[in-house]
């Protein structure tokens, strides 16, 4: 496993990766790595010849310098974890190798952009495209891999590629839980215990609800998600949205050719933990 920290250097590799025809997988990430992340690498190792992992904690995609500062970075742990993996490449670029002059690309995503994360993260999905999109004109890659716990992220990434052409296929992989059902997060190690014990209260009420999707409205299933996450004292949602899989369109009344995704967004203040659960696909909660 080679660790880079220069564009320069990284260029020189992918080169001669390209040079023998082979192809290149990238997981960008911003550290503080878990098996939700370690999924996406061992995806890109079987799907790929070359895998790049990316850790770069980016400013620009944090509302608020506490948010920012505060992220954990665990730039040991993650290095021995992707070592162990077997990754060929990890590329850990500074602040002026990824912006040498300000982040000043500005992206619209319309409607996609402006529910859920967009509404209650302002800036947060065009900082996202600033750094992703500068990652791929570095990285070059053939697919990049993304994790569907970000769901949003995942469409708008979509969106990014298909706005700006890119020629690098997008790949989604499946949300990776803990065993009480919590979705892996790197935001995770930032719990209390006491909030920690509490957190997987969220997937299992997203977990139920698929459950009674058959028997209630979208506006009463909506409410029924916000007030028995709310009802414990640790937790609070922030917003409950079902929304279209594909357009993200918010949905009262679905037709039949609707794939619903329910996403919620929780804090156990000051974190601020996301989760989301594919409707129609539930039979019965595992937790
Ligand atoms: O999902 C993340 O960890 C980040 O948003 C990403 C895609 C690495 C961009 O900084």
């Amino acid at each position: 496993m080679i660790i880079i920290h220069s564009i320069k250097h990284l260029q020189e590799l992918t080169e001669i990766v390209r040079k023998k025809d082979k192809t290149i997988g990238f997981v960008p990430t911003m550290g503080a790595l878990h098996q939700g992340h370690l999924s996406l690498v061992k995806t890109s190792m079987q799907q790929c010849d070359y895998t790049i992992v990316s850790i770069f904690v980016n400013p620009t995609q944090f509302e608020n310098s506490s948010d920012f500062k505060n992220y954990p970075r665990t730039q040991e742990a993650d290095t021995a974890l992707l070592y162990e993996v077997g990754v060929d490449f990890v590329f850990i670029p500074s602040e002026k190798e990824i912006y040498p002059t300000p982040g000043i690309r500005t992206f619209r995503f319309g409607k996609i952009g402006a529910i859920m994360e967009g509404a209650y993260r302002p800036g947060h999905f065009n900082g996202v495209a600033q750094v992703v999109s500068r990652l791929f004109d570095i990285v070059q890659p053939d697919m990049a891999f993304f994790g569907e716990k970000d769901y949003q992220q995942l469409v708008i990434i979509k969106q990014l590629v298909k706005q700006m052409d890119l020629p690098v296929e997008i790949e989604s992989c499946p949300i990776v839980r803990e065993s009480d059902g919590l979705a892996m997060s790197s935001r995770n190690r930032l719990l209390t215990t006491e909030q920690r014990a509490h957190a997987p209260l969220i997937a299992r009420t997203l977990f139920e609800a698929g459950d009674k999707i058959k028997k209630m409205s979208i506006n009463t299933l909506k409410e029924w998600v916000a007030q028995t996450i709310d009802a414990d004292p640790y937790l609070k949602t922030e917003y409950v949205e079902v929304v279209n899989a594909v357009t993200l369109h918010p949905l009262k009344r679905p037709t039949e050719a609707d794939i619903m995704q329910l996403c919620v967004a929780v804090y156990a203040d000051p974190i601020r933990l996301i989760d989301n659960i594919r409707l129609d696909k539930i039979c019965k909660s595992k937790y």
